[in-house]
């Protein structure tokens, strides 16, 4: 049995005030027995808040983003070892997002995933397709080549890394994948994974796109599917505590 992981992706909102109250409500609400695996990727602003409220808590800190970069002349960037300087255990890699407005292409992301692998921090590994992309039918040939960049690249760590499958089209727009949808690409994912790895079995892949307290218990039963990566839901404590609740 692969244990879940709920991830909360902030994107670019919180305030040290707004922050502090939230994690102080998911700390809380997660006080007694918590048999899934929970973070929250927050901006960079707020990793050291996240790091000092979060401590002696099962709530990890997570990033956003990574450089592929070690260290040098890349203004605004931040290395994995910054992150790890602040205690992060996991970080978003080739988030659509990040590939939409910044231009990230696959080799990109692979080196990001490469570089978080090198300083222990797991990366969640972000592919999923465009809503033209799907009505072309093209839904399996985009995740499989995001994914296998990632996986030429980090060679036999392939097993070390988290893989996150969100769908463009459901991002931010309340439209969710059917968990058969969703299920399907899993399957998709966990194969190619499997010819890479022999771990493939114990890998951990999450689903995102309008996951929220809803529809996240139907999602999370799917066979391949072992967790969510939740944005706008995250920002409510009652909301995300009861997907973290759908989970175990
Ligand atoms: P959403 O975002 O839950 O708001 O759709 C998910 C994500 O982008 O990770």
């Amino acid at each position: 049995m692969r244990k879940k992981l709920i991830v909360g992706n902030w994107k670019m909102n919180g305030s040290l005030a707004a922050n502090a109250a939230l994690l102080e409500s998911l700390r809380q609400g997660l006080a007694g027995d918590c048999k899934a695996g929970v973070a929250v990727a927050v901006p960079a602003a707020y990793l050291a808040q996240a790091q000092a409220e979060l401590a002696g808590s099962v709530i990890a800190v997570a990033a956003q983003d990574v450089s592929q970069h070690e260290a040098g002349a890349y203004t605004g960037e931040l290395s994995a070892a910054m992150l790890q300087d602040f205690g992060v255990r996991y970080t978003l890699v080739g988030h659509s997002e990040r590939r939409q407005y910044h231009g990230e292409t696959d080799a990109v992301v692979a080196l990001k995933a490469l570089a978080a692998l090198a300083k222990g921090i797991t990366p969640i590994v972000c592919v999923g397709e465009t809503l033209a992309e799907r009505e072309a039918g093209q839904t399996e040939q985009v995740v499989k080549r995001q994914l296998a960049a990632v996986i030429q690249q980090v060679g036999h760590c392939v097993s070390e890394l988290v893989v996150a499958y969100e769908p463009v089209w459901a991002i931010g727009t309340g439209k969710t994948a059917s968990p058969e949808q969703a299920q399907a690409v899993h399957a998709v994912l966990r194969a190619q994974l499997a010819a890479a790895s022999e771990q493939a079995g114990q890998m951990v892949l999450l689903y995102g796109g309008s996951m929220n307290a809803g529809n996240a218990a139907q999602l999370l039963a799917q066979a391949d599917i072992d967790g969510g990566l939740v944005g706008g839901a995250s920002l409510k404590a009652a909301d995300f505590l009861s997907i973290i609740a759908a989970a175990q």
